[in-house]
């Protein structure tokens, strides 16, 4: 994909992205945590940025350089992604989901280290749920024209489960793919479908995640009032 100098059509947009993914402590050592590089929310980030947004980017647990240009506020626990979401949310013309929010935390958190005890089995880690973030900001819009983007991991069923995760969390774009054998996790491509609330299904052959991350912006654009 070539880029022209000049393409600026999220020019005067403010665009909020989160990337990564959070990290639930168990301990000061020990977190429970998931496989994402925050490749893709990156990408998207710069490609906003690229494209005249100014970007907010809450960035999850991520070795990556800062974009140029995009203002990043680091989070750690999807308790944290939840409270800068919702403080930067209202500012936004776009909100993109990128994140890998972990869907459970250890229900108690051990202030000093968890030891082994000779002789003993370890205790099970009681595990609650953490607040659905993507459906809580689908909800509870309050700029007018802003658009919720949301992304979805599936092994199975791809298409099927991103239809029915899209109607469930609100948002008005999906960016589904499949995930598993070494697929898009920690990987520099990515293959998907960007589904959106008004029936449209739009396949993403596989590429480089800055492709990707352009494709759903150019879904974006077309979206924006
Ligand atoms: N998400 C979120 N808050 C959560 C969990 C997920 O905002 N607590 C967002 C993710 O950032 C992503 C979208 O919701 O944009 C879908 O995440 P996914 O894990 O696929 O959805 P879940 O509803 O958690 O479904 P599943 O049981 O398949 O994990
Ligand atoms: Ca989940």
């Amino acid at each position: 994909l070539v880029r022209g100098v000049g393409e600026a059509d999220l020019a005067g947009r403010h665009v909020l992205v989160s990337a990564g993914g959070t990290r639930e402590p168990l301990d000061p050592v020990r977190f429970l945590g998931n496989r994402s590089s925050g490749k893709q929310g990156y990408a998207l980030a710069a490609a906003a940025a690229a494209r005249g947004a100014r970007v907010t980017l809450l960035s999850a647990n991520v070795s990556l350089p800062g974009p140029a240009g995009v203002d990043v506020i680091p989070v750690a626990t999807a308790l944290e992604l939840r409270e800068a979401a919702v403080k930067a949310a209202p500012e936004a013309d776009v909100v993109v989901m990128a994140a890998a929010v972990a869907d459970f935390r250890p229900a108690v958190y051990a202030t000093g280290k968890i030891k082994k005890v000779e002789g003993e089995e370890p205790a099970p880690v009681a595990l609650v749920r953490n607040p659905d973030i993507l459906a809580e900001l689908s909800a509870d819009r309050t700029r007018p024209g802003q658009l919720v983007v949301g992304f979805a991991a599936e092994t199975d069923q791809v298409l099927a489960h991103g239809r029915a995760k899209l109607a469930r969390k609100g948002c008005d774009l999906l960016v589904v793919n499949e995930v598993g054998d070494g697929k898009a996790f920690g990987t520099d491509t990515n293959e998907a479908v960007i589904l959106g609330a008004d029936g449209s299904e739009t396949p993403v052959p596989p590429g480089p995640k800055e492709e990707l991350a352009d494709a759903i912006w150019d879904q974006v654009v077309a979206r924006l009032g």
